[in-house]
């Protein structure tokens, strides 16, 4: 359901309130120390994994990159072979990138558009855009391929309006219901494809856990210093509202400072009006479990992060700029260009940090991290985290004791 007026009242409220706490919130937990193993241990990644990444849905991509019937799109934050294919219908497939013959990959380019068909390079067997095997050279030299399950192995890929998700587990509950409340909250998103454009995507690799990135983007507690030249200057770090949601998501809002300005005019037509006037007034955004922020820079322009493991030390630090001016027309392009510019800058200024982070928790110089009540997002995460693995798989050292669960918003 969208947001009441009445609910984006309190939302901001609750933000500008925070200003005035001066002490730990009564009846809430202290939050465990999280071990820093969970970091940095290549079992504990391989957990993630397995138990995480192959069974959660992931944005993976933007409907602008493939927007013809044949554009093909290979996700390349997973290091599972998966296939993005807009099909003669216009929808969205996902497959593995994978010939069912003996396993060659299909195509290498990282996108295009292959026409009405696949061929595959090794000894051309031959796929239609929605993965049915269609021919294959000599087909009388094989016996009972018709009894073989000889189409490409698809992959779970639902959309949110322009936004592609993929989800390995085949038995995964559905996109809609993974996502709530945000799906229904920000129902709109729903429908903007075509509207919502892709003003470019920006890809980073960085030498650090990919929660650490995570962590950096759901917590304010480090504006005043990390973006003191740039974002507090407009952000109060200090009325920041935090609310836990289902499913390990969040929503989050930081008030701009009173007295300044947030942007002055925004060029961008507003396309979100059921969030009320909550992307007006500071910078408001969601955490979709487990590695996605929705970012809002006013009603019309929003960022979309997404940060993947590469190994438990490197991640790839991935970002969706979204706009309601398309760059195909020349005021759009410089209006889009200027935002992605600054919002780049500030986002990155983490990455001064991070790399540090990442050693010293490998170091044994601290083994423990130590969360604050401003930090609790992170905390929530981790408590997904080990839900999504199965709490028995998490070795003992390194599980986090679950204490959230009643401050999660709709708990009784
Ligand atoms: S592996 Fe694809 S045709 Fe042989
Ligand atoms: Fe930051």
């Amino acid at each position: 359901m969208a947001l009441t007026d009445t609910r984006v009242a309190e939302l901001k409220r609750l933000a500008e309130s925070e200003r005035e706490r001066r002490d730990y919130p009564d009846g809430f937990p202290v939050l465990p120390p999280l071990p820093a193993a969970r970091y940095v241990d290549r079992d504990f990644a391989r957990l993630e994994h397995d138990g995480v990444f192959r069974r959660s849905w992931l944005m993976v991509a933007h409907g602008d990159q493939l927007r013809q019937p044949g554009d093909f799109l290979l996700v390349e934050q997973l290091p599972e072979p998966v296939l993005l294919v807009r099909t003669a219908d216009g929808a969205i497939k996902a497959h593995y990138n994978t010939c069912k013959h003996r396993g060659a990959e299909l195509v290498d380019a990282p996108c295009g558009n292959a026409g009405r068909r696949l061929t595959c390079p090794y000894h051309s067997w031959v796929y239609d855009l929605d993965g049915r095997l269609v021919g294959y050279p000599d087909a009388a030299d094989f016996k009972a391929l018709d009894d073989r399950d000889v189409d490409l192995t698809a992959v779970r890929c639902e959309t949110w309006g322009p936004l592609v998700f993929i989800n390995l587990d085949p038995d995964a509950a559905p996109l809609a219901e993974s996502l709530e409340p945000v799906w229904s909250e920000l129902g709109e998103m729903a429908g903007l494809d075509g509207t919502l454009h892709l003003a470019g995507v920006t890809v980073r690799e960085v030498p650090v856990n990919w929660k650490l990135p995570v962590d950096a983007n759901i917590e304010t507690y480090h504006v005043n210093t990390v973006h003191r030249t740039s974002a507090a200057k407009v952000l109060d770090q200090g009325s920041t509202g935090i609310q836990l949601l289902p499913n390990g998501h969040s929503r989050m809002l930081i008030s701009v400072r009173e007295g300044v300005p947030l942007t002055g005019k925004m060029p961008f037509p507003p396309l979100f009006h059921e969030v009320g006037d909550l992307p007006d007034s500071g910078t408001f955004s969601y955490h979709l479990f487990p590695n996605f922020s929705i970012v809002f820079v006013g009603k019309g322009f929003l960022f979309l992060v997404t940060n993947w493991p590469i190994d438990e030390s490197m991640s790839r630090y991935q970002v969706h700029w979204c706009s309601s001016l398309s760059s195909q027309d020349d005021d759009g392009r410089a209006a889009n260009e200027m935002f992605v510019r600054f919002n780049q800058e500030v986002l990155f200024e983490d990455l001064s940090v991070l790399p540090g982070l990442h050693r010293s928790l490998r170091s044994g110089g601290i083994t423990d991290v130590n969360l604050s009540y401003q930090e609790r997002r992170i905390y929530h995460v981790h408590e997904a985290i080990d839900r999504a693995i199965g709490i028995e798989l998490v070795p003992g050292e390194l599980r986090v004791p679950s204490v959230l669960g009643p401050f999660v918003e709709g708990a009784s």
